[in-house]
């Protein structure tokens, strides 16, 4: 890791997909003290994600303010607050003359808002590409813009760990490890899994229009290609979580926690915290996808067969949407564990079979040399999600040789064989 953070992928809250721009401090508080009520925390949601629209411009000698309104006792008293229950502060800029909703943005205030970002107390920026006066289209125009905030920030001494949002906009997953943590690589998600939307596929310079959106399949068909370029401490972040937003079934909403867990994306719940259901909290709090996601070894897994067949070659910018398919991932894990993930992304019940030699198949894609398994040799296989929303006792088995998520969408029943 370039600045020794994210060594497995960061977990936390952001306001933007659930509440936009109606964000406050109450909103900040009452949302922290619930991540610690209901163990989130203690699952590893550590950040707490203040996204656009905090702030009120800047001060008579240049330094960013926060919306006296919004933030009354201000940033610093945000960020003791979160430290005092052992959480970490989320802040956010643009690398533009403006954030998204034309709030003030760092372009070119580099070193004075990284210090004013540190004088506060905050863990994490995360870094917007709106209004970013047309340096873009090439990487190093997109490079020197993230470039400069990274510098900035580790300048300060403070460790803040940097997330890149510039939407896939000139191949970050190509150049961006030695410096952030993590790299948006498409448009926003939207509270949908698989409704096809043309306004998704932004290749490179329509994706900073308003209002483009991505399915969850979206977002996993770009990501396919993409996900070895991973790494401790440098991740692809598939966007923040829908969960609980009620645009998709709960099953759906598995399937989106699973691959982005087994992805090894930066998991940020995107839902109203204070207003959970059981059973959207069941499904962020589950232990076992945690403990993939945050395996240390931090090997993405990666699409080993998809159907139908020809999309398998699909490339980033080629992405059309299909609406029917399957798909077989899987992932290397720490001490010899492998996980395996059935997608069922259909509209019916599908069967679904795999090899050993699927499963092993990443060795060689990732160019991984640890030892090949005996293929004949007996393998312990978990179902991840397995009687979740009754029996509690499911969370802890990541045991043995092989871990295994199954995916059902739709209200169909996926069957897995091995
Ligand atoms: C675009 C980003 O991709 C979103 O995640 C969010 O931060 C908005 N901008 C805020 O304006």
């Amino acid at each position: 890791s370039y600045n020794g953070l994210a060594v497995t992928p960061q977990m936390g809250w952001d306001n933007w997909n659930a509440f936009g721009c109606e964000v406050d401090e109450e909103l900040l508080m009452n949302t922290a003290q619930k991540m610690v009520d209901f163990g989130l925390r203690d699952l590893g949601y550590h950040y707490v994600i203040l996204d656009d629209c905090w702030s009120d411009g800047r001060t008579s000698n240049g330094s960013l303010q926060a919306n006296a309104a919004k933030f009354p006792h201000g940033m610093r008293y945000v960020a003791d607050q979160l430290h005092s229950m052992g959480l970490g502060f989320g802040m956010y800029s643009s690398a533009g003359k403006y954030t998204c909703a034309r709030y003030a943005a760092s372009l070119g205030m580099e070193k004075q808002d990284a210090q004013t970002f540190a004088d506060w107390g905050v863990d994490y920026l995360k870094y917007d590409n709106c209004y970013n006066e047309g340096q873009e289209g090439t990487s190093m125009l997109t490079y020197n813009r993230y470039k400069a905030m990274s510098d900035a920030l580790v300048a300060t001494g403070r460790p803040i760990l940097y997330s890149m949002c510039n939407w896939g906009m000139d191949y970050p997953w190509n150049w961006a490890q030695t410096m952030a943590n993590s790299w948006r690589m498409s448009g926003d998600v939207y509270d949908s899994f698989d409704r096809p939307d043309a306004r998704c596929p932004c290749t490179t310079y329509d994706c900073r229009l308003p209002g483009f959106h991505c399915s969850v399949m979206n977002i996993l068909n770009k990501a396919a290609p993409i996900l070895n370029k991973a790494q401790p401490g440098a991740w692809n972040d598939l966007d923040m979580l829908e969960v609980g937003n009620s645009g998709m079934t709960d099953d759906e909403y598995k399937t989106h926690f699973s691959m982005w867990a087994i992805a090894k994306s930066p998991l940020i719940m995107g839902t109203d915290v204070t207003r959970m259901t059981p059973q959207t909290l069941s499904i962020y709090s589950n232990a076992a996808i945690l403990a993939i996601n945050q395996d240390p070894l931090g090997i993405p897994a990666l699409r080993v067969w998809q159907s139908p067949a020809q999309r398998q070659n699909e490339t980033y910018s080629v992405d059309a949407y299909t609406a029917s398919e399957t798909s077989f991932w899987t992932g290397q894990l720490n001490g010899g564990d492998y996980v395996a993930a059935f997608v069922n992304a259909g509209p019916g019940p599908a069967t679904m079979m795999a090899t050993m030699n699927d499963i092993f198949i990443d060795q060689v894609t990732t160019g991984s040399n640890a030892p090949v398994p005996q293929l004949m040799q007996t393998w312990d296989v978990f179902d991840l999600w397995a009687n979740r929303m009754s029996d509690a006792s499911a969370q802890a088995i990541i045991v043995g040789n092989m871990t295994m998520a199954t995916n059902a969408t739709d209200g169909s029943n996926a069957t897995s064989t091995l």
